[in-house]
């Protein structure tokens, strides 16, 4: 069968950057076009520069490239969100909407949108969210995540388009480090543990939030694209979770490999959006209908992040 020939957008991002290096393993290099709004230094090619508000550009690539799928990661994240909310309203709704369209109109295969667990809101339901459920998000982050969702499942209604999507906890990983989101506290942990540094946290001690390692992030996105199209009942996007802890439980599992590591805790304005999420999550839809399956609880994670990120840093 012929690879498919795959977009991804936002390629330099926390995620983008991790699914372009897996999607190359498993598709082939040269089918995998790289694209974000920059070029890194140490790009690897084929890199595309696309702005996805500039429609036009994007579309010239989608057909110049006869791209097949499309992984859209391009958006503004829930804190720098807040900082300019028409803004990030236009980049995740106009960008999101370009994609579909270009979809549509030359008949992309299969397309991914990440949701979020922004989509959730103060009405949620805390503790094992169900996956049908209030959302009233209280970021307008959250709220372009739940229209995009809600768009993502007109599309596929309407036009028979293809389009999968999961809800992402937050995504902890050693490479890429993410810009913008309230989750971030637990990727910067790491860092500051392995470089002997103490760290300010900007959530208060007893805040759970659910949360996912990258590896399992990136298999079950490719899972969920991979998976026969009758086997994605749920068209607005699933819940996917794989652990779920507070800043003081993720200090004390890090304090196990380095018992002198110190953190404060100083909550500042994301401390509201934290409040506004769920604490954990019920992804038995997302189990029973695709196969998702998570490897990593924080135990595993820790051991994983610190090997990682000490092989790094040559220590
Ligand atoms: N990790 C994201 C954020 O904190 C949630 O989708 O914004």
């Amino acid at each position: 069968m012929k690879p498919p020939r795959i977009l991804v957008t936002g390629a330099n991002g926390q995620i983008g950057s991790e699914l372009v290096a897996e999607l190359r393993r498993r598709y082939g290099k040269s089918n995998i076009l790289a694209s974000d709004i920059f070029q890194p230094e140490d790009v690897i090619e084929p890199f595309g520069i696309i702005n996805i508000l500039d429609n036009e550009r994007l579309r010239q690539v989608v057909e110049q490239q006869e791209v097949t799928q499309i992984y859209h990661l391009a958006a503004i994240l829930s804190a720098k969100g807040e900082q300019n909310p028409l803004q990030t309203w236009e980049i995740n709704m106009q960008g999101l909407f370009n994609i579909l369209e270009a979809a549509k109109d030359f008949k992309i295969d299969k397309v991914f949108f990440p949701s979020s667990i922004a989509v959730f809101g103060n009405n949620t339901p805390a503790i094992n969210t169900p996956q049908h459920t209030v959302a009233e998000p209280a970021t307008v982050y959250g709220m372009s995540k739940l229209a995009g969702e809600n768009w993502c499942q007109y599309y596929n209604k309407k036009y028979d388009l293809d389009i999968r999507s999961v809800r992402y906890p937050g995504i902890i990983g050693h490479g890429q480090k993410p810009g913008g989101g309230t989750t971030d506290y637990a990727v910067e942990i790491y860092h500051k543990a392995v470089d002997k540094e103490d760290f300010e946290c900007f959530l208060s001690e007893n805040t759970a939030l659910p949360m996912l390692y990258m590896e399992d992030a990136i298999n079950g996105t490719i899972d969920i694209m991979e998976a026969p199209a009758d086997k994605i009942k749920v068209r607005t996007s699933y819940n996917l979770a794989g652990m779920s802890f507070t800043p003081a439980e993720v200090y004390a599992e890090i304090q196990k490999h380095y018992p002198d590591f110190k953190m404060t805790y100083k909550p500042d304005f994301r401390q509201a959006i934290a409040d506004s999420w769920t604490d954990s999550i019920d992804d038995s839809a997302a189990r029973n209908d695709w196969g998702w399956q998570p490897k990593y609880d924080l135990t595993k994670m820790t051991e994983d992040m610190i090997m990682h990120l000490k092989e790094k840093r040559g220590v």
